[in-house]
């Protein structure tokens, strides 16, 4: 086999993130260093406690950093101070708000503890003192690898690649505009695209090609350890929140968009139609704020900066998925 990929995974664990953890600790071929919190879904709080109880469950020992309680700036605008957490709740005719992230994951509170360094010079200190053979996964807002790449420039040569759940080109979602992890803190998804770092992109055009359906959710089920059985009753909840939300090709699925990126890390043929595209992110604060701009043309203005997924392998994703979260602790 080869040599193990090591990675930092950033979350803010919500239901996807938590299916990303459970994979990329469960993957032999990933070496989680780490985990790091951000505010995103649900406030650092809430996010952090998630994460630990997934790490409980999972029986597994990475440390986990608190990383970024609030977006670099976004909350100082006007035009964005109401930053709310989590993607929309209600679309027009609809009753009642419905949820995508509980505020605590369905698991029992947590008996853990985070590290005492918080995220951001946790990733300074780790990536200078490195070969320079760590991947950063981060599936929600960029805010503590943005932070620490202000504080210390150094780290950009220091990182192999970044390959990061965010964005989207022919989809979004949290606004006619944005996909959420960009939208909630865009001036760092901004930072992190022009750091030269090698990015590579899972944004929704790929994650929305590769829904877990409720088959497959009974499976799951049918696993008989723990872990798979969280993941089903997360994956469950969201098949029920897309269909009121966001229905998908196949009603009866949703995607489980930050577990994709980590099966790109291990397994980079699940991911489809990749090119190397020029990406920036819009930071004006009006309508198409937190967009994904990609540059169709073949002349771009700046050079091509992010390897960016058109698409996915569904089936390998479901197969891949499926295959580690039986493996996980009884
Ligand atoms: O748009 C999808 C992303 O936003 C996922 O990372 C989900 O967890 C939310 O953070
Ligand atoms: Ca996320």
């Amino acid at each position: 086999m080869s040599e193990k990929k090591k990675i930092i995974l950033d979350v803010d664990t919500g239901t996807d993130d938590a299916v990303a953890i459970m994979t990329a600790y469960l993957e032999p071929e990933i070496d989680l260093l780490a985990v790091c919190t951000v505010a995103g879904n649900k406030p650092l709080y809430n996010t952090t406690e998630n994460t630990l109880r997934v790490r409980d469950v999972l029986q597994a020992d990475f440390p986990i950093y608190r990383g970024c309680e609030t977006s670099m700036v976004s909350t100082l605008l006007p035009s964005r101070h109401a930053v709310i957490h989590g993607t929309r709740t209600k679309v027009e005719g609809m009753k009642e708000d419905v949820n995508m992230h509980t505020d605590f994951l369905d698991l029992p509170a947590s008996k853990g503890e985070v590290e005492k360094e918080n995220a951001v010079f946790f990733y300074v200190k780790t990536l200078m003192e490195s070969d320079g053979d760590i991947t950063i996964v981060p599936v929600g807002p960029m805010t503590n690898l943005a932070m620490a790449m202000r504080v210390e420039p150094k780290i950009c040569s220091k990182i192999k690649e970044i390959v990061l759940m965010g964005g989207g080109y022919n989809r979004t979602n949290t606004s006619s505009a944005a996909e959420f992890n960009i939208w909630f803190d865009p001036e760092a998804a901004q930072i992190v695209m022009e750091s030269g770092v090698p990015i590579r992109m899972v944004p929704l055009d790929a994650t929305h090609q590769a829904c877990i359906n409720t088959d497959e959710v009974k499976k799951l089920q049918a696993m008989g350890n723990p872990s798979a059985a969280a993941a089903a009753s997360f994956i469950a909840h969201r098949i029920f929140a897309y269909s009121q939300l966001q229905p998908m090709e196949r009603l009866d699925s949703a995607p489980v968009h930050d577990a994709l990126a980590v099966c790109a890390v291990a397994h980079p043929q699940v991911l489809k139609d990749v090119r190397l595209s020029r990406v920036d992110i819009d930071i004006s604060g009006g309508f198409a704020d937190g967009q994904t701009i990609l540059d169709p043309r073949t002349f771009t203005d700046k050079p091509r900066n992010v390897n960016f997924a058109f698409g996915a392998d569904r089936d390998f994703f479901a197969d891949w998925m499926l295959n580690l979260l039986a493996t996980a602790a009884k």
